[in-house]
């Protein structure tokens, strides 16, 4: 049996009956208290905590009847079993009306008894399991899990304390990597709906076609592959929130059912008629330039307006001042505790590198580029080469983008392949076998490709 698992009660006013119970079920496994009237069960319940209750209905003074009521009036969550020995459908009736999980009439093998008290155990595990998964997530979302002493995320911190109790839609706009998500769980968090759900959905990830029934349900047969009715995130999270991420990347017209939904929170599932509603907080967070959008006509302006009630605008990392310090030491802790390791610090080479980087992907690069250090770092103290050659990722994504600068095709293309292969040769310390290995190439294959390009190996002052 579980160690988790707190004890059960049995309200018996018949010694036997109490110790037979007892037996069979402590040679379950089960830990079991057992009291002889209701009053004194109640007592004990203000004191101690069990899993469910297995009582008789007939009871000297206060019936079980009555029992059971108060016990859910009290205690609703804690499943009670009744037994009684004048079993009738209508007393069965009555007690699964007043809250019972299960009535069994006597003489019962003890089979049936264990059968259901193991369920109301799983159901007591589902629960418990539930509940420390809100935790977790809840925790996992707080102002202090977001690092920055900067003005900026001074003020980010103060206005997610402030906005997060009132149920104000919020619109995230921020670069990639500059915690847009972070923000989006700390409102939750922080706000009065964080007992209820918090439900994410990437809009990026889930296929146009999809979108619409995972957020708003639909009805059997709906569509090809509806074989059964879904319900819709949105239904989940009632009484909660609601992250869309990347809101950008949604379709026109499922942005004008959201925006039905946004006015007062009703919508239909897909194929269905008739119409629902909940109560869910919106939040939403793009990293494009959502302006940009509304011009060119791939987002609705009423709905950016009314999502746009409050606006979070992280700051780029390469803003924030000393704060990229600060974020890369406490990644080097988080790393050192997840690796097992135990690096000291930086040394001011690898500091100096740090500051001079632009940081195009935020804090999720200077994550990732921490973490590859902890990873290859052999010494105490983090060295600068064990941090990414940001001079050729500067220069590859700078190139990238500016395609305009190339005349043909072929030549991007070409332009591309061989930013492609100089980052990943400097990945290998330009090591053609290891290159070629890491690209899935033979090495002669790679060598020819290189001298066609031009690459020099081994001269890193060419890159
Ligand atoms: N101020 C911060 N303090 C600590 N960790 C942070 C901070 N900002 C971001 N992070 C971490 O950086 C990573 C990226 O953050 P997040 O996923 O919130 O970015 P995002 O803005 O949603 O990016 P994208 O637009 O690419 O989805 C995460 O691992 C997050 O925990
Ligand atoms: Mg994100």
């Amino acid at each position: 049996m579980s160690k988790t698992l707190p004890p059960l009660m049995i309200v018996d006013d018949e010694r036997n009956m109490r110790l037979s119970l007892q037996t069979v079920l402590a040679d379950e496994g089960y830990d079991v208290l057992v009291e002889e009237s209701a009053e004194n069960a109640i007592k004990t319940l203000e004191t101690r905590e069990v899993f469910m209750i297995i009582t008789d209905a007939h009871l000297d003074g206060m019936s079980g009847y009555e029992f059971l009521k108060l016990v859910k009036q009290r205690w609703k969550d804690i499943p009670i079993l009744m037994i009684t020995g004048y079993a009738t459908p209508k007393l069965a009736v009555d007690a699964i009306r007043s809250g019972a999980i299960d009535y069994l009439p006597k003489p019962f093998a003890p089979e049936e008894l264990i059968h259901s008290v193991k369920r109301c155990a799983d159901t007591y595990h589902l629960i418990q399991e539930n509940i420390n998964l809100k935790k977790a997530q809840t925790e996992e979302f707080s102002l202090s899990h977001i690092i920055g002493k900067h003005p900026s995320m001074e003020e980010l911190r103060n206005l997610i304390a402030t906005v997060a109790p009132t149920d104000a839609t919020v619109l995230i706009l921020g670069e990639s990597g500059t915690g847009k998500e972070l923000i989006a769980g700390a409102i939750h968090a922080l706000s009065n709906r964080s007992k209820a759900n918090y439900i994410r959905i990437n809009c990026a990830a889930i296929p146009e076609a999809l979108l619409e029934s995972e957020l708003f349900g639909h009805e059997k047969g709906s569509f090809t592959g509806a074989l059964k009715r879904k319900i819709g995130r949105v239904e989940e999270a009632d009484g909660g929130t609601i992250f869309l991420d990347e809101i950008g990347d949604m379709s026109r017209p499922l942005q004008a059912k959201l925006l039905r939904f946004l006015e007062d929170g009703t919508f239909t599932r897909v194929g269905g008629n008739e119409e629902l509603k909940v109560n869910v907080r919106l939040v939403a967070a793009t990293n494009r330039d959502i302006v940009e959008s509304i011009q060119q006509g791939s987002f609705r302006e009423d709905l950016f307006h009314r999502l746009n009630v409050v606006q979070f605008r992280p700051t780029p990392l390469r803003e924030r001042g000393d704060d990229v310090i600060l974020l890369a030491e406490f990644f080097l802790k988080t790393f050192n505790e997840n690796l097992g390791k135990n690096i000291e610090g930086f040394s001011p080479e690898a500091i100096e590198k740090i500051k001079n980087h632009h940081w195009p992907g935020n804090v999720r690069e200077l994550r990732n580029a921490v973490e590859r250090a902890v990873i290859l770092e052999q010494s105490q103290i983090i060295q600068p080469e064990k941090l990414p050659n940001f001079q050729i990722e500067s220069r590859l994504r700078k190139e990238d983008k500016d395609y305009s600068a190339f005349k043909s095709y072929e030549e991007i293309l070409e332009n591309c392949e061989r930013n492609m292969l100089l980052v990943n040769l400097a990945f290998c310390d330009y090591n053609l076998a290891k290159t070629a290995e890491r690209l899935k190439l033979t090495e002669t294959v790679l060598k020819k490709k290189v001298q066609k390009l031009n690459l020099i190996i081994g001269s890193k002052a060419k890159i």
